[in-house]
Formats: C-alpha cells, sequence, structure tokens
C-alpha cells in the first residue's frame, strides 16, 4: 500500500528553516512513540504528558490509536497488513508534527517491531524516542478498562493483542517505563526527565 503511484510531482521548500522555527517556538520537534499492550496505559499517560508540557508552555499533541481510528484510519481494522498500513500513515504524520517542530506523542499499540522502525527511520536521529510502556498481560486483562480482553477471551473480538495477535516488546526503546510497578505521575516525570536531559524542553 505503500508504493509511490504519483508521478510528476517535485518537493517545494518553503523559507523557514528547523533553526528559525526552533527559535520562533522555543522548542525542537520530536516524536514520543508510546507503545504496548492495550491496557497498558499508553493513553493515560499521553494525556498527562501532553498537559504537563502545555502547562510548561510547549506545544504537544497526541495522535491515539482509537481516535484515529475514527477518521484517517477508518478504513483500517485489525490484520497484520491493516496494521502496519495504521502504523505507517501514522508514522508519516508524526514526521510532519515534528517537522512543524510540535512534540508529538504518538499513542498506538504499534505491535510489530520492523513498523515501529519504520516510523523511527523516517524521523532524524534522536528525533524518535521509542517509550515502551511495559505491563504483564495479566495486569492489562485485569484492568481491562474496555471490557475487550473479556471478549477476546470468549472469541468475540478477533485478531486481539497479547490474546490471539503478537506483540513484539521493543528490544531497545529509549526508555522503558513499567506501569504495573509505577504510578502515572512517575510515569510521566520519567518521560519529561528524559526529554530534559536531550534539551528537547526546559521546565519551571
Ligand atoms: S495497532 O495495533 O494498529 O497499533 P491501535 O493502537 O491503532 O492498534 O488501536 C488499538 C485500540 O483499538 C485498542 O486500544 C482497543 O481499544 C481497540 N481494538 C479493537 N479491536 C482490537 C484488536 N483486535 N486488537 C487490539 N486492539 C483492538
Amino acid at each position: 500500500m505503500s508504493e509511490q503511484k504519483s508521478t510528476n510531482i517535485k518537493w517545494h521548500h518553503g523559507k523557514i528553516t528547523k533553526e528559525d522555527r526552533t527559535k520562533l517556538m522555543k522548542q525542537k520537534g520530536v516524536t514520543i512513540w508510546l507503545t504496548g499492550l492495550s491496557g497498558s496505559g499508553k493513553s493515560t499517560i499521553a494525556v498527562e504528558l501532553e498537559h504537563a508540557l502545555l502547562e510548561n508552555k510547549h506545544q504537544a499533541y497526541i495522535l491515539d490509536g482509537d481516535n484515529i481510528r475514527f477518521g484517517l484510519n477508518k478504513n483500517l481494522g485489525f490484520s497484520p497488513e491493516d496494521r502496519s498500513e495504521n502504523i505507517r500513515r501514522i508514522g508519516e504524520v508524526a514526521k510532519l508534527f515534528t517537522d512543524a517542530n510540535i512534540i508529538t506523542i504518538t499513542a498506538f499499540i504499534s505491535p510489530y517491531r520492523q513498523d515501529r522502525d519504520n516510523a523511527r527511520k523516517l524521523l532524524k536521529e534522536g528525533e524518535f524516542i521509542e517509550v515502551y510502556i511495559k505491563c504483564p498481560l495479566e495486569v492489562c486483562e485485569e484492568r481491562d478498562t474496555k471490557g475487550l480482553y473479556k471478549k477476546a477471551r470468549k472469541g468475540e473480538v478477533k485478531e486481539f493483542t497479547g490474546i490471539s495477535a503478537p506483540y513484539e516488546e521493543p528490544l531497545s526503546p529509549e526508555i522503558t517505563i513499567d506501569t504495573s510497578k509505577m504510578s502515572i505521575e512517575e510515569s510521566t516525570r520519567a518521560i519529561i526527565k528524559h526529554l530534559e536531559e536531550k534539551g528537547y524542553v526546559k521546565f519551571s
């Protein structure tokens, strides 16, 4: 689905450089890629992180798996091919947001290593921060915030990640957060600390 079909097209450059944007916006664009099982806490952490960043006058925006599937990716389901296309599109959207100097937070299961690595390759060195939201399947299933694990066990939801579809753990994520041990506040702080250390944000 990702082959180049259009021909006779040409890339147009703007007048504003990345440095101009960085100066004007007092921040550098970056993608914070949250990956993990359904119910691991990706969306919750994304919301807290976005709030903390905005409170400190940083421009941040969340791209959330469930939400994006209402619009841009409404024509995609949960087969391996559709999930790959889901992540390919989001990788491209995250690239655009990052180019616009926004702190972009993505919250998708993104179960395939290859797809996450492809998204990483779209961005420049250091601009892609993979955050593994680690949480044992038993804990996610116990939480079952959306009631989907129960349905998946009964076979009412097919190809459900962790039950009847795979999740490939990141091999070398920049950050790992175990939400069965850390609170939402601690998890958010850990990501902010990393962003500060890498010079992406300054917190007062
Ligand atoms: S991904 O695998 O393609 O990255 P994505 O993050 O967009 O998934 O969407 C996951 C969300 O869709 C889950 O949090 C859950 O609410 C919902 N969902 C519905 N069906 C499934 C399924 N079969 N597997 C996983 N999540 C599902």
